[in-house]
Parts: C-alpha cells; sequence; structure tokens
C-alpha cells in the first residue's frame, strides 16, 4: 500500500503502464507468493500476548533467507525492517520493534519476499490473546472484503469494479475505507502501475487484462477513514483513534478470472487459525 496518493484525487488512467505478464512470469509470482503464504503461516502461532514485535520481524527474516529470498522492504526507501506489523489503530507501515503484544490486540503482519526477482507482496490479521467481538467483527469483514473484491478481478471487468465492491461491503458495516494507501501494481517491481484503490464506482478505471499482475490490500476502520503519519516517516494511524484492519493478496488475471498467489497452503485464510 504504498503509493502515497490520496485516493479523492485518484485517476485509474494509466492503463498503458501496467504490464502484461506470460506464462514464465506467473510461475516466478507463484513461487514469491507461495514463500510470503508460508511465512504468514509460520508466524500465526507467534502472534500472542508477549512477544514483542522485532521477535516476529526476526522469524520473518530467518523464514525469508531460509526460502531463498531477501525482505523487499529493507533497505526500501530507508526501512530497515523484514516486514510491516501494525497494532489497533495503526493502520499500515508499523514498525518492529520493542512493543510487547498484549491481550485483545489485533495485528496485522505484511510480508514482501523478493524471490529470483519477484515481488510476493501479502498480509493477514492475527488475534492476541482474547479478542472482543467488535475486533473480531472488523477483521471478518476486512477480510470480506479483500474477498469480494477478488471476485471482481476477471478480464472484461474493470479496476474500479473492484474498489467498488470494497467500499460497498465495508461501508454497509458502517466502517471508514482507507483513502491514503492503495493497493499497486507488482511483479519484478515492488510498487507498479496500476495504484489499485479501495473506494470507486463500478464501470470505472482500466480495464482488466490476463497478465496484470497487483495486489488488493483494503485498510478498513471502525471509525472515519482518516489517517495520520506518526513522526517516525512511517506508521500511519487512524486520525479518530478507531480500530483498523488489513488484508493483502497479490494476484494475476488470467483468461477465466485470477490466481491469487499468496493463498495460505494451510488453510489460514483468517483468524482463528487455532
Ligand atoms: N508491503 C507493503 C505493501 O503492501 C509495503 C511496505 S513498504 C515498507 O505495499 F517500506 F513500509 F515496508
Ligand atoms: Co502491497
Ligand atoms: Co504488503
Amino acid at each position: 500500500m504504498t503509493t502515497y496518493v490520496n485516493a479523492d484525487e485518484a485517476v485509474h488512467s494509466r492503463t498503458s503502464a501496467i504490464k502484461l505478464h506470460g506464462p514464465a512470469d506467473f510461475e516466478g509470482m507463484r513461487a514469491a507468493g507461495r514463500l510470503a503464504a508460508e511465512i504468514l503461516d509460520a508466524v500465526a502461532p507467534h502472534v500472542v500476548p508477549g512477544v514483542t514485535t522485532e521477535e516476529i520481524d526476526r522469524i520473518v527474516y530467518d523464514m525469508t533467507i531460509a526460502g531463498g529470498a531477501v525482505p523487499a522492504t529493507m533497505h526500501y526507501r530507508g526501512y530497515t525492517h523484514s516486514c510491516c506489523i501494525s497494532i489497533n489503530h495503526v493502520v499500515c507501515h508499523g514498525i518492529p520493534g520493542s512493543r510487547t503484544l498484549k491481550d485483545g490486540d489485533i495485528v496485522n503482519v505484511d510480508v514482501t519476499p523478493l524471490l529470483n526477482g519477484w515481488h510476493g507482496d501479502s498480509s493477514r490479521m492475527y488475534l492476541a490473546g482474547d479478542v472482543g467481538v467488535k475486533s473480531r467483527r472488523l477483521v471478518e469483514v476486512t477480510h470480506e472484503c479483500l474477498m469480494l473484491g477478488i471476485e471482481q478481478a476477471k478480464p472484461g471487468n474493470r479496476l474500479g469494479d473492484i474498489s467498488h465492491a470494497i467500499q460497498t461491503h465495508a461501508e454497509k458495516h458502517r466502517y471508514g475505507v482507507v483513502r491514503d494507501f492503495c493497493g499497486h501494481g507488482l511483479g519484478r517491481v515492488f510498487h507498479d502501475a496500476p495504484e489499485v484503490v479501495h473506494i470507486g464506482r463500478p464501470g470505472t478505471g482500466p480495464e482488466l487484462k490476463p497478465g496484470m499482475f497487483f495486489t488488493i490490500e483494503p485498510m478498513i476502520n471502525i471509525g472515519r477513514p482518516d489517517v495520520k503519519m506518526l513522526d517516525d516517516g512511517w506508521t500511519a494511524v487512524t486520525r479518530d483513534r478507531s480500530l483498523s484492519a488489513q488484508f493483502e493478496h497479490s494476484i494475476g488475471i488470467t483468461e477465466t478470472g485470477c490466481e491469487i498467489f499468496t493463498l495460505s497452503p494451510r488453510g489460514l485464510h483468517r483468524p482463528p487459525y487455532a
């Protein structure tokens, strides 16, 4: 989500810049995406009260390296960690550190292994200890938003169809859809065209074509959509301090629909994972 556009002003007008990929490229993304998913699977038992976020970052680093990849976030625009870990009212890009997870925290872990030149970008929510019903509901609906968006990802549809499905579902639950960050094309490039905003009108934006690769990664707030940047220059939080959740998949448009490169091999799609 790291294209810093205001989605209110975002235009879906860069069709010509969206790369179309072939079968060998799908193979590359399949491998990178699978590693991302395996890392997120492996993290699940460690997201518990008492663990620090830098311990989770270490697990991500070790698994990324063991998988023959490097964390794409490392040294990316000055970032120095292997993943982003965003807790409670943190919308995205939380920096791993000495903070200890507390009972009731909702936690996003976002990983991007770069494997053989291909970026597998994915994030999931985790529940630390006993999480309240309002938080769990937010996490559930945010996952539904992602999957409803993915259902619209097929040739002939437009990018706005994805955005619209996400916005409609979130707002039906009176949640706020974050405008300041969006999904993105990816592949050999980490953040590429198109910008995949999570609000929009059906039938607008570029037409989806087989071979397009991009992420969908809605950030959904219990309260208002507005975000604020912290002084560290990375951490984005909700302005009203309401809870925020996010899930992210990397997908490729196929002849008939799409392939999700980052699906959990162990079926750990959303919590509870136990
Ligand atoms: N993985 C994030 C995304 O979904 C990007 C994080 S960039 C970082 O696009 F530098 F903040 F790590
Ligand atoms: Co992303
Ligand atoms: Co990501």
